[in-house]
């Protein structure tokens, strides 16, 4: 049995205008010890994927079908005592932005203790929280833990509350962590570090992890399968090695195109066109608008076709009565 199973997920979004249809029928899973990243432009329902997983949608969003499976379990109907369960011993998450994760008002010493007092099975005396505070910090490697804990949020930099957000996340996520863009507000240097960090931890406590990243040279590094978001739609998964190398989707092709090469490979192309309104979504495959392959059966919604060596992509171009390449 998978760690995470996400199966079919659809999440709309109430606004002004009317219904966001954000995530149409997301399938993503994830074996115990296994890295996945998920890629993909801004907008295209990383967040909220991974927000649906942990159950900390907005109040606007609606589950219009699918299911989030934990072992088995499923998160988005199990009861609120069993999701709390979950949420102290299991998973955790890291967001992009560490002082949103953290509260200005208090320090860092009350609110790493809360956490650990709250993950803890017996009550702690104030010895052993502060012993576990200092473990924590330790694993993300922070300096002098004790002036961290007397700080407040706003005394510390970027780079070092990232590592405090990571330190909290680390109390609960014995099984899995979702690194939600963990650098992507730090500058390289620190979010190279702050990556190295994250890495070096999951393997060595064997924990599970979803990345996203806009980063690609990141998460070729750091993950074993890749799945390629478009618009609220899994286009392409497979491991991280081909999917890079060999993609499959016209859009992960784009994508992988679009990264201005280190080894200076000229100027990236770019991606053409927009993604379309949520409001006013294509009803077949969400990419037609900005397919260069495009064809009439495209006005359908494709399902997973194997492509390349080890990889499926949601194409037409893959079945085998619409292959034309
Ligand atoms: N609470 C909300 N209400 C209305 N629309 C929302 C809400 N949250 C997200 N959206 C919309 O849903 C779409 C997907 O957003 P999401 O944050 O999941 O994308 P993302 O892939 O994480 O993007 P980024 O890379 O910029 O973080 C976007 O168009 C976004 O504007
Ligand atoms: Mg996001």
């Amino acid at each position: 049995m998978p760690l995470l199973e996400v199966k079919d997920l659809r999440v709309n979004y109430r606004v002004y205008e009317g219904t966001l249809k954000v995530l149409n029928g997301v399938n993503i899973s994830l074996e115990k010890g296994e890295k996945v990243g998920i890629i993909g432009e801004s907008a295209c329902g990383k967040t909220t994927t991974v927000k649906s997983v942990m159950r900390l949608l907005a109040s606007n969003a609606k589950i219009a079908g699918g299911e989030v499976r934990y072992a088995g379990e499923d998160v988005l109907t199990m009861a609120k005592g069993r999701l709390r369960d979950l949420r102290r011993k299991k998973m955790s998450m890291i967001f992009q932005d560490p002082s949103a994760a953290l509260n200005p008002v208090f320090t860092i010493r009350q609110q790493l203790y809360d956490i650990i007092k709250f993950s803890a099975d017996t009550r702690l005396s104030k010895e052993e929280t502060h012993e576990g505070a200092l473990k924590y910090l330790k694993e993300a490697a922070l300096p002098e833990p004790e002036r961290i804990l007397d700080s407040y949020p706003f005394q510390l930099s970027g780079g070092m509350k990232q590592r405090v957000s990571i330190a909290m996340a680390l109390v609960s996520a014995n099984e899995l962590l979702i690194a939600d863009e963990p650098g992507t507000s730090l500058d390289v240097t620190i979010e190279d570090q702050i990556m190295r960090l994250l890495k070096k931890i999951v393997e060595e406590k064997e924990i599970s992890v979803i990345l996203i990243t806009h980063a690609l040279g990141t998460v070729k590094n750091f993950v074993d399968r890749i799945y390629v978001m478009y618009a609220g739609t899994i286009v392409e998964e497979g491991p991280t090695k081909e999917v890079f190398n060999n993609p499959q989707h016209p859009y992960t092709q784009m994508l992988i195109k679009a990264v201005p090469k280190l080894t200076g490979g000229g100027v990236p192309e770019g991606i053409l066109g927009q993604v379309p309104s949520y409001l006013t979504p294509p009803s077949g495959c969400r990419f037609v608008t900005r397919c260069p392959y495009r064809m009439e059966v495209c006005d359908q919604v494709p399902r997973m076709y194997k492509a390349g060596t080890d990889q499926k992509a949601a194409c037409f171009l893959y079945d085998e009565g619409h292959r034309s390449k």
